[in-house]
């Protein structure tokens, strides 16, 4: 049985392998429409999600599965003061796949120590989120058509965003990508990832402190959010929320194939004027994010969907 708690869990021949059945999805969606039939998902979020959740459940609806669940700490026994581990041994009984979502760092890892069934990490803290990295390599794939010899800028809160920490962990794995960082200097990326992904492996990164002064050079600009819920200081928060916002005229520079991407939700650090710019394609992401979900499921499930 396979979980999927970090993104470096898939090889990249594994994650090429999903990216060839989410593209068929695409293609030939009704040919999937009955292979989870009597399946059911439980999306156990602990933590506020639209995206993820709603994506986990679409993507388990669409291949004819059944889902259930809960969608905040409040409406489940955990504000009652039961462990995680108990929460799991009791849904792995009622679920064949567990998607969960916890604000405490391995969470999931020690759920899916005691489940059995399949438990997908759908955002730990401040630490992982390999589905959201999924979802942006498939994009980076559709947009792009290619996931090696890119420039990519990270922007915004480098030091709590999840995805930003997850993604640049697998896109490390592919040939000559430019990693950029673009942030305050209070939100800069953890030490830990500068340590265990560039200087380990020897690639070379730039960090800098406008978005400006990179922007002709990127392929694609990865947008995040300063994320309220993970400071301690509100004064702190209130001071960085502003940093690094993408406008128009910041665009002006840019090459004329870039793609923005952002995990959404947005707050402000996208002005809503870029939306209808076709470089922005968080929108795109968002559903790129369902097929690759389903590609996922079937894969830990072991689903295999007939050729025709
Ligand atoms: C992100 C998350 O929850 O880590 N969103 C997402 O999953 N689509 C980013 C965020 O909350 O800012």
């Amino acid at each position: 049985m396979r979980h999927l708690i970090d993104p470096m869990d898939l090889s990249v021949e594994e994650i090429d392998r999903l990216i060839e059945v989410a593209d068929d999805i695409i293609l030939n969606g009704k040919k999937y429409r009955d292979s989870c039939r009597y399946k059911k998902l439980a999306t156990l979020f602990f933590e506020p999600s639209t995206r993820t959740r709603l994506s986990f459940e679409a993507a388990m609806l669409e291949l004819g599965g059944s889902i259930l669940g809960f969608s905040s700490a409040d409406s489940s026994s955990a504000s009652k003061g039961e462990s995680v581990g108990d929460t799991i041994k009791v849904v792995s009984g009622y679920a064949d796949i567990i998607a969960m979502r916890h604000p405490k760092e391995g969470a999931p890892l020690a759920a899916s120590l005691k489940s059995s069934v399949p438990v997908i990490n759908a955002g730990d803290g401040g630490h992982n989120h390999p589905t959201q990295t999924l979802t942006d390599i498939m994009t980076i794939h559709r947009e792009k058509g290619r996931l090696h010899d890119l420039t990519i800028g990270f922007c915004g809160d480098l030091k709590f965003g999840r995805t930003v920490h997850s993604l640049i962990k697998a896109m490390s794995r592919y040939d000559n990508i430019h990693f950029i960082m673009i942030s305050p200097e209070e939100l800069q990326l953890p030490e830990y990832i500068i340590r265990d992904v560039f200087e380990k492996k020897g690639i070379p990164y730039r960090d800098v402190r406008t978005m400006e002064e990179v922007m002709p050079e990127l392929d694609i600009l990865y947008m995040t959010r300063v994320q309220r819920e993970r400071f301690f200081n509100e004064a702190d928060y209130i001071r960085l929320k502003d940093s690094f916002i993408l406008d128009e005229k910041k665009l002006v520079t840019a090459k004329k194939d870039l793609s923005i991407m952002h995990p959404l939700p947005r707050v402000n650090e996208i002005s809503t004027k870029v939306d209808d710019d076709p470089r922005a394609c968080y929108f795109r992401q968002t559903l790129y994010g369902k097929y690759i979900r389903m590609a996922l499921i079937l894969s830990l499930l072991e689903v295999d969907v007939d050729e025709d």
